[in-house]
């Protein structure tokens, strides 16, 4: 086994003031409101796992997202909610794309470590942000009244059906799934964008697609319940 040196620790320490420094200088350098909240992330809650929640894969996947909701809905939206939120990266980005008008998010996660994080992440949308600890298959959907409902994690959900059962009939919704059967977080991956097309059994579909990556492809559905 390594054993740990005080030079280690000191590493690790160095590691995170580096990490928090570059940040501030490309928020400066980039006037990006996520990247503002990315720095206060980093300072603010060390234990939080960023650098899986912001590695190249992570955002693209979202990049994909918010630039295909805005070629297929356009960018005016009430209220939209987030389920599997996690730390709130895809409610950062949305915010901090001008293209977009949007009323409120809510960021709904079952994990209670992240909502904290998400916040923080956010400050900038200031209460147009709302992170909420909570089972995505508990949320009264009829009484949220969901301009869009958006799910980047069905591939860590049980049942998508059943979960699509609860939204009223009618509901916009963007959809992403995956191909990633080893990862063992993952407990409904699809092995095509047909076979999500079939899960999800939508009344409309705007946009279907697929982006392959190094180690497993996604696939994204955005249309009505
Ligand atoms: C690893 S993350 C996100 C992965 C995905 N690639 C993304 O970034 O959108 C998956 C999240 O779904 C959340 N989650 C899983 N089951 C849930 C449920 N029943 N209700 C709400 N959140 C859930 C987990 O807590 C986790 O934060």
């Amino acid at each position: 086994m390594m054993k740990t040196t005080r030079t280690d620790e000191a590493n690790t320490t160095d590691w995170h003031e580096s990490a928090f420094d570059v940040a501030r200088g490309l928020s400066a350098y980039t006037g990006s409101s996520l990247i503002a909240g990315l720095a206060e992330v980093i300072a603010r809650h060390p234990q939080a796992d960023v650098g899986n929640a912001f590695n190249h894969k992570q955002v693209a996947c979202k990049v994909w997202a918010r630039d295909s909701l805005f070629d297929s809905l356009g960018g005016t939206f009430g209220r939209i909610v987030l389920l599997g939120g996690w730390y709130g990266v895809l409610a950062g980005m949305l915010f901090d794309d001008a293209r977009f008008s949007i009323e409120r998010i809510d960021s709904v996660d079952i994990d209670e470590s992240v909502a904290d994080v998400a916040r923080t992440l956010n400050a900038c949308a200031g209460a147009r942000f709302q992170a909420l600890t909570q089972d995505m298959y508990a949320l009264d959907y009829a009484g949220l009244h969901a301009d869009l409902v958006i799910n980047t994690s069905c591939e860590h959900i049980a049942n998508l059906r059943a979960w699509l059962s609860l939204l009223p009939a009618g509901t916009r919704v963007l959809l992403q799934s995956n191909d990633y059967f080893s990862e063992p977080t993952h407990i409904n991956c699809v092995p095509s964008l047909e076979a999500f097309v079939a899960q999800a059994g939508l009344s409309q579909l705007d946009y279907s697609g697929a982006l392959p990556m190094k180690k497993y492809t996604r696939f994204m559905l955005i249309g009505k319940v």
